[in-house]
């Protein structure tokens, strides 16, 4: 089924961010089944996907369930970038995203992701282009400008884009020279939003529920966008999505649900990705899932150091059993 854009960004959408090395096709899944309304792929290497490299086509492969699922894709050359958008949307995705806003400096120095910024009229006519050969929504995510600029870009930048035929703008809130240091400002969100028509997604520090609903109500945007509060804490959706929807506070995950959630991703990443790929990738969760559980951290520990599947899950299965029979209230900070 064709994906409705206009109904689900008229629906204050709370997304899953793009995150290089973790937003595949398994966490998508998590996050999906714990509430997000709307899944984007890590980033894609637009030369990379042309010149039909493995890597870059498992990324944009999207299995069945998986959707409502956007494309993201990144690049320096225009030409790469629209043929690329034309190979991703025969994936089928929900709508094709443009990484304007990658600020890590092997990538934004060579002109691609937040090196867009540094020219915002090769961003434009960019952006026009690759609207021009695909027929599926074109966004963009982007940051408020390059760093160094006496005013910052991003509120000319929106009215431009939209210009171009883009569908929609992600915005995170910070400059590229910011990095991850200082805090998100909304209030550029807010900026852009009030001179375009299209929906305009706040992203940057959104870590709880109440911070979620209140970038929204600050900034009027359409959609929120969430990203590291994700990798440890994919609750983080149905916990928006019921403040947001005004039905009331979400119990915060069991001790049990914890547990379990590590053995679930565990296997669907195993299932994607190999075990010894799983085993590994799965590291960068388990302090999240497994903060509030009672000696969480010496499982951790434990989990760190097994290098296989079977015994990892096995470790984890056997902590599900003895805790079910033992269960203590698990109380969030
Ligand atoms: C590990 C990691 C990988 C990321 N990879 C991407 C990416 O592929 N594409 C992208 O647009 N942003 C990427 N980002 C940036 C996030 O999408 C998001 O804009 C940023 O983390 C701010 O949101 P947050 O405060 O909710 O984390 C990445 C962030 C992290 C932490």
């Amino acid at each position: 089924m064709a994906f409705d854009f206009d109904g689900v960004f008229a629906s204050r959408p709370v997304i899953l961010a793009p995150m290089e090395a973790v937003t595949d096709a398994a966490f998508r899944k998590v996050c999906r089944a714990h509430g997000a309304d709307l899944c984007v792929t890590e980033f894609v290497r637009a030369e990379n996907l042309v010149n039909q490299c493995r890597r870059e086509q498992t990324k944009i492969t999207l299995g069945p369930g998986d959707a409502p699922t956007a494309i993201q894709i990144y690049g320096s050359d225009e030409e790469h970038l629209a043929e690329a958008a034309e190979i991703a949307e025969r994936a089928e995705p929900a709508y094709l995203d443009i990484n304007c806003g990658c600020w890590v400096p092997k990538i934004a120095r060579g002109g691609a992701g937040a090196g867009w910024l540094r020219s915002p009229d090769a961003m434009v006519a960019m952006a026009k282009m690759i609207v021009s050969r695909v027929a599926l929504p074109v966004t963009v995510k982007t940051r408020v400008g390059w760093g160094t600029e006496e005013s910052m870009p991003i509120v000319d930048l929106a009215r431009r884009l939209e210009d171009a035929g883009v569908r929609a703008l992600t915005i995170h809130c910070r400059t590229a020279k910011m990095g991850y240091s200082g805090d998100a400002d909304w209030s550029w969100a807010q900026k852009a939003r009030e001179v375009v028509s299209i929906p305009v997604i706040v992203n940057g520090d959104i870590r709880t529920a109440n911070e979620c609903k209140r970038a929204l109500d600050q900034t009027g945007c359409a959609g929120a966008m969430i990203g590291r509060r994700a990798i440890e804490h994919p609750w983080i959706f149905r916990e928006a999505r019921s403040r947001l929807d005004r039905k009331g506070h979400v119990p915060p995950p069991t001790e049990l649900e914890r547990i379990a959630l590590c053995c679930e991703h565990l296997q669907a990443m195993a299932d994607d990705r190999g075990p010894g790929r799983a085993v590994r990738a799965m590291r960068q969760h388990y302090p999240g899932y497994l903060r509030q559980v009672p000696n969480g951290a010496d499982l951790v520990r434990e989990l760190n150091a097994i290098p296989s599947l079977d015994d990892t899950l096995s470790v984890l299965r056997q902590e599900l059993a003895e805790r079910s029979t033992c269960v203590t209230p698990v109380a969030l900070a």
